[in-house]
């Protein structure tokens, strides 16, 4: 790394400067950055930290990782902005017909934008036109962004204090979260048929059934790291089928290799008749996607949507470097080490009292932090604690460790790192968490 400016700024310039003008919505992790490379976040005061995080699942591929990088320089000398949707240009068309490529079946049709909550939105926006009609079915502590249409299929009041009303017509199911479910003695398969049965029964019972898309994560991210089971998102699919709707994947986390898979609608044996991305699309460069079949997507007209900066060159061509460096190895590394992983979150469920459960996939693993002493929510399971996850969060920051801190009660610690990283890495971070609840359970 290179060390031009370092001394000339502090971490507690850069802060101030925030605290001064940006609006006071940004203190979660604390960490001024000012480089990084690879798995490893540098700070304006030469300390180091090994980014388990990956700038809330973006950096897939590496921070600056060369490839990309190389690609978007190049791509900035030649062309910088055109407004896809205006000027069409070399790389929107070349990312699309990856994208084509690479998504499940028989995806082909993609509309680019910027980020995350605008490719649900755009999603939702194209279920209603194909579909004529126009309620939306989401989860229960689900997440989809924060404008206010993708905010109303948000299933936690959290994101929403007092913003309301949102979007109307967005009806939220229960999740296929195990660890606090009444059906969670139940069988894989059991469970997932009770689950899926209760949004036939969502929408039987809280809408007109004039439904256009149930939208789903295939696995939740920020409501916990919850993992489905196996069958459940095929009989989502067959659900929203039955309803003359449409199943909308929201991949924007899971996609591009996280789980072990470029998407993890792979994991199911299902297409998705629309599939949101974003995050790790493009390694870091603002880029949001949404991709239909086109018999879906044909149903969107000249003038139904549009982008300013959407399908932006620069970001396409890092999106393609991107998916290159992925498909060389990286996610199929992701997936062994996700298998590593998991045993390795095992053993600290059966040593710690406080590690109510631990989930995830590839690279997407969360550890929930209970107080066992206490009765959780529905009378099922400890209870929830976000304080020591947040205690934790902190002790692993002071040790050099940047680890996320998430769920619906905010109590699940989230392992998101850049899929580059190494197994030593990997076993550096389990072994100060490990030390971090060792030293937790000592000061009760
Ligand atoms: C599943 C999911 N959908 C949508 C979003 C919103 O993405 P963005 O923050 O890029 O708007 C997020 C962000 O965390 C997400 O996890």
């Amino acid at each position: 790394m290179s060390r031009k400016n370092r001394s000339e700024v502090a971490n507690e310039e850069v802060e101030d400067r925030y605290e001064e003008y940006l609006m006071p919505i940004w203190k979660s992790l604390n960490v001024p950055i000012e480089r990084a490379s690879g798995c490893v976040l540098e700070d304006f005061e030469g300390n180091e930290y090994l980014d388990v995080f990956s700038g809330i699942s973006v950096t897939n591929v590496g921070h600056g990782n060369d490839a990309v990088v190389e690609a978007a320089k190049n791509q900035l000398d030649e062309l910088v902005h055109s407004c896809s949707y205006v000027h069409p240009h070399q790389q929107a068309g070349r990312l699309a017909e990856r994208l084509a490529e690479v998504t499940p079946g028989d995806l082909k049709k993609s509309f680019f934008c910027n980020s995350g909550t605008e490719a649900v939105e755009g999603a939702v926006k194209l279920a209603r036109k194909y579909t004529g009609s126009k309620e939306v079915i989401a989860l229960e502590m689900g997440f989809h962004g924060r404008t206010l249409g993708s905010l109303a299929l948000t299933g936690n009041h959290s994101y929403k204090h007092e913003m309301g009303p949102t979007m109307n017509d967005a009806t939220h199911a229960p999740a296929p979260y195990r660890y606090r479910s009444e059906y969670r003695d139940l069988s894989d398969e059991e469970f997932a048929e009770r689950t899926a049965a209760t949004i036939e029964h969502v929408i039987g019972t809280h809408t007109s059934d004039d439904v256009a898309a149930i939208v789903v994560e295939p696995i939740m991210g920020e409501g916990g790291i919850v993992v489905p089971p196996a069958g459940w998102l095929e009989q989502v699919q067959e659900i929203a089928h039955d309803h003359d709707a449409l199943l909308v994947v929201d991949e924007v986390q899971t996609g591009y290799g996280r789980t072990g898979k470029l998407f993890a609608s792979e994991h199911a044996d299902v297409t998705p008749d629309i599939l949101t991305q974003a995050k790790g699309i493009a390694n870091g460069l603002p880029l949001g996607a949404f991709t239909a079949s086109e018999r879906v997507a044909d149903a969107f007209e000249s003038g139904d949507h549009l982008s300013t900066f959407g399908g932006n060159p620069v970001a396409c061509a890092a999106s393609l470097a991107t998916i290159d460096e992925l498909q060389n190895g990286i996610v199929d590394d992701a997936a062994s080490k996700g298998t590593w992983l998991s045993e390795r979150l095992a053993e600290l469920e059966s040593e710690f009292g406080v590690v109510g459960d631990t989930r995830g996939r590839g690279l997407m693993h969360g550890v929930e932090l209970v107080d066992p002493a206490e009765t959780g929510p529905r009378g099922v399971a400890a209870a929830p604690d976000a304080e020591l996850a947040a205690s934790v969060a902190k002790t692993l920051r002071e040790r050099g460790i940047i680890m996320g801190v998430g769920g619906y009660y905010k109590n699940v610690m989230r392992f998101q790192p850049p899929l580059t990283i190494s197994r030593n890495q990997l076993e550096r971070t389990v072994s100060a968490l490990r030390e971090a609840l060792r030293e937790e359970s000592t000061d009760e």
